[in-house]
């Protein structure tokens, strides 16, 4: 599915609106966030987490690789892998541990990671475009389909 996002506003609102379709299935989920640096990739994960219920601020994990919430009962793990050296350096992080079904796992920069990951269940690509974001979302497992199913019909 493709949307194009015109603002920061509009990009924020699609991580909320898989936040809501997430929360009506009560799963976690693995989704890689990929696209260029800028192209947007925290500003959906900012919307994401606080519509899952977060109120306090949501940084870019840059420098801390991962950043953990906990919300509403639900582990939520926000990574970013952009400036990790060596996908084997996520063994010492100890992400296994991260990476159980009811986590929710937002990923940017997954390609950095590679191999020590989980597979993803919903994969959002941004790209900047003339008027904002070109974003689509795919749907890379049976869970993944049927949160992008919802997905289509959300109205939020
Ligand atoms: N749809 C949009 N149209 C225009 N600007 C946007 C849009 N969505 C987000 N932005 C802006 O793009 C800038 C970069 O966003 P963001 O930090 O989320 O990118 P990123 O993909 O996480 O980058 P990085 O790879 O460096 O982590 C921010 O200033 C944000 O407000
Ligand atoms: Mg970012």
């Amino acid at each position: 599915m493709e949307l194009l996002l015109e603002n920061d506003v509009q990009t924020r609102q699609a991580g909320a609106r898989l936040a809501t379709c997430l929360q009506e299935l009560q799963q976690g989920a693995v989704v890689y966030l990929q696209g260029d640096l800028g192209a947007g990739k925290t500003t959906f994960s900012q919307g994401l987490i606080a519509s899952l219920g977060h109120s306090g601020p949501v940084k870019s994990p840059t420098y801390t690789l991962v950043e953990p919430y906990e919300i509403s009962g639900r582990k939520v793990l926000h990574f970013d892998l952009y400036r990790l050296g060596d996908p084997e350096e996520l063994e010492f992080l100890g992400v296994r541990d991260y990476f159980q079904s009811e986590n929710i796992c937002l990923i940017e920069w997954p390609i950095k990671g590679e191999g020590y990951l989980a597979k993803p269940d919903i994969v959002v690509e941004l790209q900047a475009v003339p008027g904002g974001r070109q974003m689509t979302l795919a749907g890379v497992s049976a869970f993944g389909n049927k949160v992008l199913a919802r997905y289509r019909q959300a109205n939020v």
